[in-house]
């Protein structure tokens, strides 16, 4: 399995601090937020990672990854997004790098408290479809700004809404995925939303509509840094007290 890590976008809901830098760059206690997602990943077990940036400041990630050896990191490569067109579109750049293989996509500003290791297990145990993290969110105006999953019998997710304006559950879909390889082939066949962008929810739709997609509940806290500037602050808070990415023992 390949480990995709997505680290484009303007970053406007945390101006003015990424005019000067990329979102994925800010702190998270004691390191970039970047090094969270690659922890995450590397911990899962995935050692051949394809980071996806864009924007001015796309350099800074060589100067602080290299060739990420240093993270645990076997193989690292870099793809370059020319414009913000969406999560989608980005993943899509890495499809030569995946090369058919199974794959495991993390937004950068994703943060996790414990590790991902067992739900990439449970993929691995039955590698087709889609397999997404779940995670509970009590407040329904946080779930307003997130992709939102409608359960229908059995527990099956039969939509997931994106941004929905009344939310059909507690729970998001959190910015981490796995993937078989068809899904390149979905993103060629998307459109663009209303925000201009190519939607990962709508990838997910295709896997909800042919009864592939499965879902693991995250333990724990789980934050997106890249939210807004209260949740920025709300993550480095959790993370400062609690750490992150801990071993489930
Ligand atoms: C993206 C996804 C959304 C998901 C969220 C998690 O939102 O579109 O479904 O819940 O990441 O971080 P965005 O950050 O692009 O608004």
């Amino acid at each position: 399995m390949k480990g995709v890590i997505l680290a484009g976008g303007s970053g406007t809901r945390l101006h003015p601090l990424t005019r000067i830098t990329n979102k994925h760059l800010l702190p998270v206690y004691d390191r970039p937020m970047i090094n969270w997602a690659i922890k995450t990943v590397v911990d899962a077990g995935i050692g051949e990672i394809m980071l996806v940036t864009g924007g001015t400041h796309a350099g800074e990630f060589l100067r602080l990854l290299g060739n990420g050896n240093e993270f645990g990191i076997d193989r690292l490569s870099y793809a370059y997004q020319e414009k913000p067109g969406g999560i989608a579109e980005a993943l899509g750049l890495a499809e030569k790098f995946v090369g058919g293989d199974d794959v495991l996509v993390m937004l950068a500003d994703n943060i996790v408290e414990y590790s991902i290791a067992k739900p990439v297990a449970n993929f691995l145990n039955d590698p087709t479809g889609a397999r997404l993290l779940l995670s509970e969110v009590k407040d329904a105006s946080h779930l307003k700004h997130l992709g939102v999953p409608e359960f229908g019998a059995n527990d099956t997710i039969i939509k997931i809404i994106e941004k929905p304006e009344s939310p059909p559950s507690n729970f998001c879909v959190t910015g981490i995925y796995m993937y078989e390889a068809s899904v390149f082939e979905i993103i060629k066949t998307l459109k663009p939303s209303n925000r201009g962008e190519l939607e990962i929810t709508d990838v997910n739709n295709h896997f909800v509509d042919n009864s592939s997609v499965k879902f693991d509940i995250l333990p724990g806290y789980w934050g997106d840094g890249g939210e807004s500037i209260e949740a920025f602050w709300e993550v480095n808070d959790f993370v400062r007290e609690n750490g992150a990415v801990k071993i489930i023992l």
